[in-house]
């Protein structure tokens, strides 16, 4: 019997030629941007310029008293955790499930991050939380993960509890809300990473928000150094003699990476709109598919839509690897269907279990282990991502991709054995 599976000798579902889904989408308007912040600086030493004008219009959109441009998402949590006084020994709790940079720059700072499971979504899971507050506890730190907001409510209730700060990594969630206020709006301070594919994208650069007046100027002393500090400090602030050298650490946005940045944003919520359209319309076309499960957006919550994540049931196709579902897929042409691998479970990484050799500090204080996180394990283990794309005429290719998954899944004892 021939299957009609292209993975077995079939013909192709998708025939379209490659790459189906690009970002961020690039127009004549931000050539325009970019060349002429080309033809007025690219080094800008201080908050003026191109780098005023961004960082105001996301004080805006967002609704917060500061914002600091850097230049990746990575450099933002490393500044946003100095400027929040993570010291040495202190213990933050973590979500197992994140891409690594959430967690990473507190090892730079000495801290000791505490892993905690996820709920159903991938979010970090208060339940979890709660369970491993101790009296070292300093800071929650929560991602957003692929755009959905976290319960906000539940983690601000056990931060309030136990007097812990509450930051975000929201590098996921531009534009993303709940009962209409912002993901990165609700804890002390916010990280969030422009790099190519985030729903807001700079090529590569990042920010911080707060509303928080001595966050703020530590940001500045933490990767901001000279020009800024002395024009930002008040003489009277207790730290200002630092202003020349701050903590020595530059890590400024580039002024070009700011003028594609600036260009996006005027977009952000246009692009957010399309995309919980197409989001809607993909969901309802894979909902009911054997082997599927699509995600539940809860009232009042606004994705981003970073990604499409669907869970995998193999049970329901009589035990069929993931693994053998993903290859049949991208034989059928469904090239952007991803598994996503270097965002995991953090105790899979060799740095959480054994991070002797690179950081001797934490020989013996940090082993985590395969199986420490079932919750996030599973998921990770189960998941297939899509790109949600925004724009009216990506239906006829959304089409393809649901074609192709049909077809899989129709044909899937073929694959079988
Ligand atoms: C959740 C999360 N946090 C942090 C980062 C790091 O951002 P960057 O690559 O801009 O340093 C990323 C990047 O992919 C991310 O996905």
């Amino acid at each position: 019997m021939t299957s009609p599976l292209a993975l077995l000798g079939g013909t192709p579902a998708i025939a379209s030629p490659t790459p189906h889904f690009t970002w961020p989408p690039l127009t004549d308007k931000t050539a325009e941007s970019v060349l002429g912040q080309l033809a007025t600086s690219i080094s800008i030493y201080d908050r003026s310029g191109i780098v005023a004008a961004l960082e105001d219009r996301l004080r805006e959109y967002f609704g917060v008293k500061h914002a600091v441009l850097t230049s990746s998402g990575t450099a933002a949590l490393h500044s946003m955790y100095a400027a929040c006084r993570i010291l040495p020994g202190a213990e933050i709790i973590v979500p197992a499930y994140t891409f690594f940079a959430s967690v990473t720059p507190l090892l730079q700072l000495g801290a000791i991050p505490v892993l905690a499971d996820c709920d159903a979504n991938g979010n970090l899971d208060p339940r979890d939380v709660a369970r491993r507050v101790t009296a070292c506890t300093y800071a929650i730190l929560v991602t957003h993960m692929w755009g959905t907001p976290a319960d906000m409510d539940s983690l601000l209730t056990v931060a309030g509890k136990h007097e812990l700060r509450l930051l975000e990594d929201a590098s996921h969630a531009h534009g993303a809300s709940m009962r209409g206020q912002k993901a990165g709006t609700f804890g002390v301070a916010s990280a969030f990473s422009m790099n190519g594919p985030k729903p807001l994208s700079a090529g590569e650069g990042g920010f911080l928000l707060t509303d928080d007046d001595d966050v703020y100027y530590r940001t500045l002393l933490h990767g901001q150094y000279n020009k800024r500090c002395k024009n930002e400090l008040p003489p009277a602030y207790h730290l200002a003699r630092y202003a020349d050298t701050g903590m020595g650490l530059k890590y400024r946005i580039h002024p070009l990476a700011a003028a594609i940045a600036l260009d996006q944003l005027g977009h952000l919520d246009d692009y957010l709109t399309g995309r919980a359209r197409i989001a809607a319309y993909m969901c309802e076309q894979l909902d009911g598919l054997p082997g599927i499960v699509v995600p539940r957006r809860g009232e009042n919550v606004r994705s981003s839509w970073y990604g499409l994540i669907l869970r995998y049931k193999a049970d329901e196709l009589e035990g069929l690897p993931i693994e053998r579902l993903y290859d049949a897929l991208k034989a059928e042409g469904a090239h952007e269907v991803d598994r996503p691998g270097s965002t995991c479970p953090l105790n899979l990484l060799p740095l959480f279990q054994e991070p002797g050799a690179l950081f001797p500090r934490y020989e013996g204080r940090l082993n985590y282990a395969p199986g420490d996180f079932p919750c996030a394990e599973e998921i990770h283990r189960n998941t297939l991502k899509l790109p949600v794309w925004h724009r009216d005429e990506d239906i006829q290719l959304v089409n393809c991709y649901i074609r192709a998954f049909r077809k899989v899944i129709t044909n899937y004892r073929y694959l079988l054995g």
